[in-house]
């Protein structure tokens, strides 16, 4: 069984370390999970306005989101709490009310910053808005990511073993969790 994956890196930055810190997520990832970005970036700040008829942007969010098995959040924490660009697209994905893309989704959350706390206090928030969102979200293992220069190459390879058998260990987790999950909730 193959699960498809969409991914949600929560930077706008060209030089963002948290998909760098993706691109580690899928290289350390079960043979058995596919991985497809599900890009946040165009899509105009939502409106309740927009509800009855979506711009193709948000259509297309809730596509990607639709073709996946399960969700998965690498995000930098902003001002203690989730960058605004991210929270936007969540926003879209659950509405309009009654087509929340979320429900019963598969989900978990990862980040990584320069700070020490690895973005613990932005995940809060962001499990926080998911529970409301209905998503099934993998509680542990938590994986705050301290970056320093180094940990990581460019495409996404991790120099320090502790910290691969850790993402590894993690990934490997998240797989057990969407099975788990999938087998008592299955996709429409
Ligand atoms: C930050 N940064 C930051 N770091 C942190 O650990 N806690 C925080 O609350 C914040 N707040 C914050 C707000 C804003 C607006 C910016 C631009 C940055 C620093 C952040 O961890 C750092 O810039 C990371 O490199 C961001 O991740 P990406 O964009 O490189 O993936």
């Amino acid at each position: 069984m193959t699960y498809r994956v969409g991914y949600f890196v929560g930077s706008l930055s060209s030089q963002s370390i948290n998909r760098t810190l993706s691109r580690a997520l899928i290289r350390l990832a079960p043979p058995d999970l596919e991985f497809h970005e599900i890009p946040i970036g165009d899509l105009p700040l939502y409106s309740p306005d927009f509800d009855a008829d979506y711009p193709a942007e948000a259509r297309a969010l809730k596509d990607a989101i639709a073709a996946s098995d399960a969700v998965l959040f690498v995000s930098p924490e902003y001002n203690r709490s989730i960058p605004g660009a991210l929270k936007n697209a969540i926003d879209w994905a659950s509405r309009p009310w009654g087509q929340n893309s979320f429900h019963h989704m598969p989900a978990a959350v990862i980040g990584a910053s320069i700070g020490q706390i690895g973005t613990a206090v932005g995940q809060q928030s962001l499990r926080a808005v998911l529970s409301f969102c209905n998503a099934r979200q993998m509680t542990a293992p938590e994986a705050y990511v301290h970056f320093k220069p180094g940990l990581f190459t460019d495409d996404g390879e991790v120099t320090d073993d502790s910290t691969a058998a850790f993402l590894s260990d993690f990934m490997g987790e998240f797989r057990t969790h969407v099975e788990r999950v999938l087998t008592v909730i299955p996709r429409p």
